[in-house]
């Protein structure tokens, strides 16, 4: 287990990246490691459900090790088929059959992995407690703890059950209709998961549609759920998930890809083929706003991954202009505006987001940190509450150095950014790229991006 005691976990995680200027064009073809959102979730499927699952295409990023970890913590045998750990097979035990834990829960950086597990912890005939790392430790938590306490669950945490460490003592469930007031995905899949152990029908709605990976995969472990046309969506509890006769096969993840689309946009002359990414409409938001800026992308070879649809997305670069995002893409494209908005320092013209204040409660502040950091290696960018106002320049001047805040999406942007810099940009507190990317740098040497790991000082 992970010592989090140490508050400066967060702020000071060490790993230098030294970036940029890209030397030439950025060329080839790049396969991206597996679905974040989606490895969680087949996981936690996969070890509720009564059989043995096979995934693969499994992220091993740190965060879904440590929903992994948690579910093995509670009991349940999983076996890696491979050294890397993109396969695994999960003796599932039934949603009845997990043990309480020995000890506190973590789950290290990962909110997806501690508010979906509300909902799963909530079912539990047991207490639990389960806490991150101090990065996690300030993240807003009551938006998934109000809905399980109102369906029976007991929950304590500190500021009345805002923050981790959480408690939560489960079972005893009854279906609520939640009527969610952010657009949350995260929010949604937690009351859904409760809801499978709740007596009656659970309703969710939600301000705008989130990323419905949660909905797609239930169906393949024998659950159905329901989505009205009003948006409502439905899932009536059951007594039993059943392992799928075939192996869960999770796509490229398309909020690592977004990197690459970036920077290839970014390098003149560049010319990179994203393989086999998810382009689900709820993920896909990244697209419509870059193709909104003038980028050059091309779809190619359609299919699909399990239930989700994917394609190869070929990236020309292109001369870039700024304009105004559509609010209505800014859920689908939430965990991409730290490197859009990269993209936007190096487009003709303004660029503005605004209703996306919810980037301020994710791994950090993302507009604040973003901003300061962009700023420090030269750009033009006003940070406003719920978003950003951003004049593009032909090039950031660099030789700067900033702080990743321990943020892996805030030091991957940065990396892009360099590419376009006069001067080389030491991003610092990087090494929690390993939280969702760990073979970013590799990947990004490949096309031919200027970045590499610095011993930390
Ligand atoms: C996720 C949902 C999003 C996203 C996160 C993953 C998920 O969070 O930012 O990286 O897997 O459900 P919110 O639901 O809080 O917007």
């Amino acid at each position: 287990m992970r010592n989090h005691d140490d508050e400066s976990d967060a702020m000071n995680v060490g790993g230098i990246l030294i970036a940029g200027p890209a030397k030439g064009p950025l060329r080839g073809d790049i396969i991206v490691p597996g679905d974040k959102s989606m490895s969680h979730r087949s996981v936690m499927l996969a070890s509720l459900a009564d059989g043995v699952t096979e995934i693969h295409g499994f992220l091993p990023g740190e965060d879904n090790i440590s929903t992994a970890q948690m579910f093995i913590d509670m009991g349940v045998k999983i076996e890696w088929l491979n050294d890397e750990k993109t396969s695994l097979r999960i003796h599932g035990v039934g949603l009845h059959g997990l043990k309480a834990a020995d000890a506190v829960l973590d789950a290290g950086n990962a909110g997806t992995c501690v508010r979906l597990m509300t909902g799963v912890l909530a079912g539990q005939d047991f207490a639990s407690t389960i806490s991150g790392d101090a990065s996690l430790c300030k993240r807003p938590m009551r938006r998934v703890v109000d809905p399980v306490r109102k369906m029976g669950a007991q929950v304590d945490g500190g500021d009345g059950g805002n923050l981790l460490p959480l408690t939560i003592s489960g079972g005893k469930l009854k279906a609520i209709q939640h009527v969610s007031e952010v657009a949350s995905a995260q929010v949604k899949s937690c009351v859904l998961l409760a809801g499978l152990y709740a007596e009656g029908v659970t309703r969710v709605n939600e301000p705008k549609p989130t990323r419905d990976h949660t909905e797609r995969m239930l169906p393949l472990f024998g659950q159905p759920v329901e989505v009205a046309e009003d948006g409502t969506i439905s899932l009536a509890p059951t007594d039993q998930l059943s392992a799928p006769d075939h192996a869960v096969d999770i796509p490229a993840d398309p909020s690592s890809a977004c990197f690459f689309a970036v920077a290839a946009s970014l390098v003149p002359g560049s010319d990179v083929t994203l393989k086999s990414i998810g382009i689900n409409a709820r993920r896909d938001g990244w697209r419509r706003v870059m193709k909104a800026m003038g980028a050059d992308l091309t779809l190619l070879n359609e299919a699909s991954v399990g239930k989700e649809p994917v394609a190869d997305v070929r990236v020309r670069a292109g001369g870039l202009h700024g304009m105004v995002v559509d609010a209505n893409d800014v859920p689908d494209a939430i965990d991409e505006f730290p490197v859009l908005f990269a993209a936007a320092c190096l487009a003709d013209g303004e660029f503005v987001l605004a209703d996306a204040a919810e980037l301020r409660v994710k791994e950090s502040d993302r507009i604040a940190v973003m901003a300061q950091a962009l700023l420090a290696a030269g750009a033009s960018i006003a940070e406003k509450a719920d978003g950003a106002v951003i004049q593009g320049l032909p090039a950031l001047s660099g030789n700067a150095d900033v702080d990743a805040h321990g943020d892996h999406r805030i030091a991957m942007a940065m990396a892009v950014a360099a590419q376009r810099a006069k001067g080389e940009i030491r991003i610092h507190n990087a090494a929690a790229i390993a939280t969702s990317f760990p073979n970013f740098v590799a990947l990004a040497q490949s096309i031919g991006m200027n970045v590499c790991w610095a011993e930390d000082d």
